[in-house]
């Protein structure tokens, strides 16, 4: 098993380029079935993009990856097709159950695994199912699979989804693009990987407006069978290394290759807590920052601080004068991170639902496990402002999302290696 060793307290400087949004490639993956030849270019190269990968293999789609260039063509030539995604690779990589939209919207039958939980909550599809149930799908549930059907088609049909969901907004968008009639989503999640997805349904032909947090899809037909794509940016990771910069710059840390418009939400909060933040067209720079303000954090969903940039700002809030808070209103255990910083030194105490965080606090390196993917990278943060050596256990968590972390910020100066 790998682990990551961190000498802390050396100051970051230098640039550091964002990679494609794994959350924006797993559902375009899921849409390339719907039809014959798809390129998308800009997508990072994570554990979780290639699990997904080998899922559109198994269900009979050619892929062929040049990971020099970021870039996965992908043809369905509609032979041999399994419309299975079965549990060895759902279990570890639940997004795949975003092809359950595109096989039935399809194919007209689907039998794909249940996700099962992960460390950070039950991760129920219900949601997904409520959805494709209103469009006309029959689902049953049989030895942890979802068997669903829909033999003349699914059809448009008005959801209102009871609480919002990524997963589920990206699945019943899914569904809709060959349903009969028009669809009308409401209540649904509109996180800029969502936006992404819609301008990639656009591309293959579909007629999709985006009105608040309302949906509104035609009927549609492919009208492209030859579509490109690029990624945009993944936003949890730039979040990631500007509150890597907040807490160890001395001079600039430059992040390119992202739009500063798309993560207004964190920016405001990161400046309010004293983070110097300069924004240029498609780059920020974090500058030397030290007299950090406490505040208090609820996560939300999109356009609200988001749930998985909460383990990341925990660590900074433990370098702020004073109590903070944060609230994790979207997953129910989502504090996982918290003993391991404890373990480090820091003083976070948990009392229903929310993060009580008494800073500032020296932070020394330990010997610690990650649990999930942001936790693992809050384990990162942490050993880089603390005294002395951290042992980060468990890596392969880390590398479900971020591509090429230790690089990134070895070339920033950092002292951290993989062994
Ligand atoms: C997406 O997960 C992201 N994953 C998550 O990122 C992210 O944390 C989450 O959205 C929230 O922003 C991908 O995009 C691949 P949800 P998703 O459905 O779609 C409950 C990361 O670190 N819910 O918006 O699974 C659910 O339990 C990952 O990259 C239901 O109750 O999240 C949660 O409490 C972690 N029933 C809340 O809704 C359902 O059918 C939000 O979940 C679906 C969800």
């Amino acid at each position: 098993m790998q682990k990551l060793i961190i000498k802390g307290r050396k100051e970051l400087s230098g640039k550091i380029s964002i990679s494609g949004s794994k959350n924006a490639t797993l559902p375009i993956l899921a849409a390339s079935i719907l039809t014959k030849s798809v390129k998308i270019k800009n997508i990072p190269l994570v554990k979780d993009i290639f699990t997904m990968i080998d899922l559109l293999n198994h269900i009979g789609l050619k892929t062929k990856l040049i990971k020099k260039k970021n870039t996965i063509q992908i043809y369905n030539k509609d032979k041999n097709i399994h419309t299975l995604a079965p549990y060895k690779l759902v279990k570890t990589m639940r997004a795949g159950v975003l092809v359950l939209g595109s096989l039935l919207t399809k194919y007209g039958k689907a039998k794909v695994s249940l996700p099962g939980g992960c460390a950070i909550g039950t991760r129920p599809v219900d949601l997904h199912l409520f959805a494709l149930k209103k469009m006309g799908a029959k689902i049953k549930i049989k030895d942890g699979y979802i068997l669903a059907e829909a033999k003349n088609g699914l059809k448009g049909a008005i959801v209102r989804f009871p609480s919002i969901s990524v997963g589920a907004t990206e699945n019943a968008l899914l569904a809709s693009f060959q349903a009969k009639g028009r669809t009308i989503l409401k209540n649904c999640a509109i996180e800029p990987e969502i936006k992404d997805l819609i301008n990639f349904l656009r591309k293959l032909g579909a007629n999709i407006i985006l009105k608040g947090r309302t949906i509104f899809i035609s009927e549609s037909e492919i009208r492209r069978l030859k579509v490109t794509h690029q990624v945009i940016f993944d936003r949890i990771e730039l979040g990631t290394y500007m509150i890597a910069g907040a807490l160890l710059t001395e001079k600039n840390l430059t992040i390119n290759r992202i739009d500063p418009k798309i993560i207004k939400s964190e920016i405001d909060i990161l400046r309010k807590i004293g983070v110097k933040i300069a924004q240029k067209k498609n780059s920020i720079i974090i500058k030397k920052s030290n007299r950090f303000k406490k505040v208090n954090i609820t996560t939300k969903p999109y356009p609200g601080f988001p749930t998985d940039l909460q383990a990341q700002l925990m660590v900074l809030l433990t370098q702020v004068n004073g109590i903070s808070r944060i609230k994790e209103n979207i997953f129910e255990n989502r504090f996982m991170h918290v003993p391991e910083l404890r373990r480090m030194g820091a003083q976070i105490e948990i009392k229903n639902k929310t993060a009580i965080i008494k800073g500032p606090t020296k932070l020394t390196g330990a010997e610690v496990m990650a649990t999930d993917l942001r936790a693992s990278v809050s384990l990162v943060l942490a050993g880089l402002i603390a005294e002395n050596r951290t042992i980060i256990n468990r890596i392969y968590h880390l590398d479900r999302g971020y591509e090429f972390l230790e690089n990134k910020l070895k070339s920033c100066k950092a002292r951290i290696k993989r062994v």
